[in-house]
This record gives structure tokens, sequence and C-alpha cells, in this order.
């Protein structure tokens, strides 16, 4: 199958572009290189895609013409570029055009070719507010503009499906980490605190939240298994990510064992929008996807770091 996948040389995106290359499919990939973090990163990943031949266009979803510039006789998309976390340097600007203007017009390009591509949404666990341990039919309760505009895209990726134009699903992943993951987040930022001496930023009380950390393969997992599952996932929502929960100071403590090196830690006041506990809800998708993911945080850990130093050391 011809797959296009968004956000390719992301974190997430560039894992799943090239698992769907290793499964078989051809793999086209499409990312506009937001400078949101250090553009090198994006760099080393696109060239681990070049090197499995997956190509990433630079494309801007937000304001290019689509028509001209995608394949017309693609089967799916795998739509993964958003403006991602929490951060007190975006805009509400960055958050809307990028996670709802850029949605809109790719699902606009999906809908008016000739065979309609399955269209699989990325969402997120912060759709569901300060506390996402709930299964998909709870009403959502997002707190931040990520989770506002994350939540918009999910809709306005379904109600497509619900009026028939495409076929949509939508994967709500919980608190991923491993190689290539984003410096903004836990784990990439604390393994550069603990390798080069740097004190770790640690918000007031986050400490004590509890997530659902989820390795970047078991994630992978579940996003492919939708293929030939179309009838099933149409017009759906599903959560993805581990059942097991970890509070921050565990995951600080694992880097810690695994660096074998104490880490200096900042304190720095409160962040609003974050979430207190995360536990990912997967009955659905374990019974409808046969989704099961094993990866424990100290093995998943133990990759990102060998990744890191790999990358940067
Ligand atoms: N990382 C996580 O823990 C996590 C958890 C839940 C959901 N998600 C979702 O997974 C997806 C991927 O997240 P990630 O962590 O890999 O982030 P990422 O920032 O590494 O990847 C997103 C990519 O999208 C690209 N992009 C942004 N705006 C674009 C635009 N207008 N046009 C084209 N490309 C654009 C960026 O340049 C970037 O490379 C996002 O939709 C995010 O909301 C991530």
């Amino acid at each position: 199958m011809k797959i296009l996948v968004t956000g390719a040389a992301g974190f997430i995106g560039s894992h799943t572009a090239e698992r769907l290359k290793i499964i078989g499919h051809d793999v086209i990939g499409v990312d506009n290189f937001s400078p949101y973090y250090d553009l090198k990163l994006k760099q080393l990943n696109v060239k681990s895609l070049a090197d499995n031949d997956i190509d990433v266009l630079k494309i801007d979803l937000r304001t290019d013409d689509l028509s001209e510039k995608l394949p017309k006789d693609i089967d799916y998309i795998f739509h993964f570029s958003a403006h991602p976390g929490i951060s007190n340097t975006s805009t509400f600007e960055d958050y809307f055009s990028n996670n709802i203007i850029a949605t809109q017009r790719l699902l606009e390009f999906a809908e008016s070719l000739t065979k309609k591509p399955f269209f699989v949404n990325i969402a997120t666990s912060s759709i569901y507010g300060l506390e996402a341990t709930f299964p998909e039919s709870v009403p959502p309760k997002p707190a931040s503009w990520y989770g506002v505009t994350k939540l918009a895209a999910e809709q306005l990726a379904l109600a497509k499906s619900r009026e028939e134009k495409l076929q949509a699903t939508s994967l709500r992943l919980f608190s991923v980490y491993g190689p290539r993951e984003r410096p903004d987040k836990l784990y990439t930022r604390l393994i550069d605190c603990g390798l080069n001496n740097k004190p770790f930023p640690l918000f007031e009380g986050s400490e004590k939240h509890l997530r659902s950390f989820t390795y970047v393969q078991d994630i992978v997992d579940g996003i492919v298994s939708v293929i030939g599952k179309e009838e099933v996932c149409n017009g759906e929502i599903f959560n993805l990510g581990t059942e097991t929960e970890s509070t921050t100071a565990e995951g600080i403590a694992t880097v810690e064992a695994i660096l074998e090196t104490k880490i200096a830690v900042e304190k720095k006041p409160l962040r609003a929008g974050d979430q207190s506990r995360t536990k990912a809800n997967i009955d659905k998708a374990r019974k409808l996807l046969g989704y099961n993911p094993k990866t424990k945080l100290r093995g998943g850990l133990e990759a990102q770091v060998y990744w890191f130093r790999k990358s940067f050391e």
C-alpha cells in the first residue's frame, strides 16, 4: 500500500514510517521542519529514513498547495504532524494553525481524491484533561491549548467519517518515550542533564505525577495494527499506551541507575495544564486491535540512553 506519514521527521512519525516500510509498504513522509525543537534531531531522523529509502517532502500543511505537492494515489494517511506539548514559549496561534487548520486542510485534500485514503488521526491523552485514566467513551475535559486543539483535530477527522466522506479513526497516545524522544520531554532532557552535568528543571509537584510511560515501539505496534481492520476502526477512538503507571520520581531514579550518576534538580514553579495522572485504559484496543504493549520502563530507557550516546557523544 502507498502510505503518507505527516510529521515524518519527528519522534513518533519517523519510527512509524520506518515500521511501515519494514512491513512492506511504500511510504512517503511529509514535514515542515518546524523549529519547535532543535532541527539537528529532525535531520538525524530524516537521514535514518533516507537510509531506509523513505523520502520526506518539505511541506507545510497550513499553507502549501497540497493537491499540487502530494501524491494522489494514496491508500492511507497517518497524521502525526502537530504543535505538540505544553510550552510557555508557544502561542495559541501555533497550536491553532498546526493542529486545527493543518488537519482540516489535509482532510479536505484526502476527501478531494478519487480513491479516498483511510485517515488515521494521531491524538493524545491530553484530550482527557488533568487526569487521563478513562475509557474512550468518557467526555473530554482538556486543560491546555494543546489538548483543546488536538480534540478539535480529532473531531474534524471523525466528522468526516460520520458524514461518510472519508473513513477515519483516532488514536490517543499516552506519554511516549524512547529513542528520538523530543528534547522538551522528560527522558531526553533527563539523559542530556545526566550525561552533560546540567541541572534538570523539575516543575513543582511533578515528581509525584503518575504516567503510563509507553515505549515508542509499543506505540507503533498499536498504530500499525489499524491496517486491515478498517471496518472495526472507522469512526472509532482508541487509547494506546501501557497500563503500568510510574511516577516521574521513579523515572528519574531509573535514568540515574542506568547512567550510574545523580542528576541535580533545579526546582521550577508549577506548570499550568500539566496532567497529574495518566493511565491508559486499553480495554477497547486490546479487544478490537489485539493491542498488548510489553516493554518495561528500564529496558526502554536503556535503549533511549544508547540512542542518545550514539547520536550526540
Ligand atoms: N510524544 C508523545 O508522548 C505524544 C503523546 C501523545 C500524542 N502525541 C502526538 O503524536 C504526534 C507526534 O508527536 P511527536 O512527539 O513525535 O512530535 P514531533 O514534534 O517530534 O513531531 C511532529 C512533527 O510534525 C511536524 N509539523 C508540525 N507542524 C507541521 C505543519 N504545519 N506541516 C507539516 N509538518 C508539521 C514537525 O516539524 C515535527 O517534525 C503529535 O500529533 C502528538 O500530538 C505525542
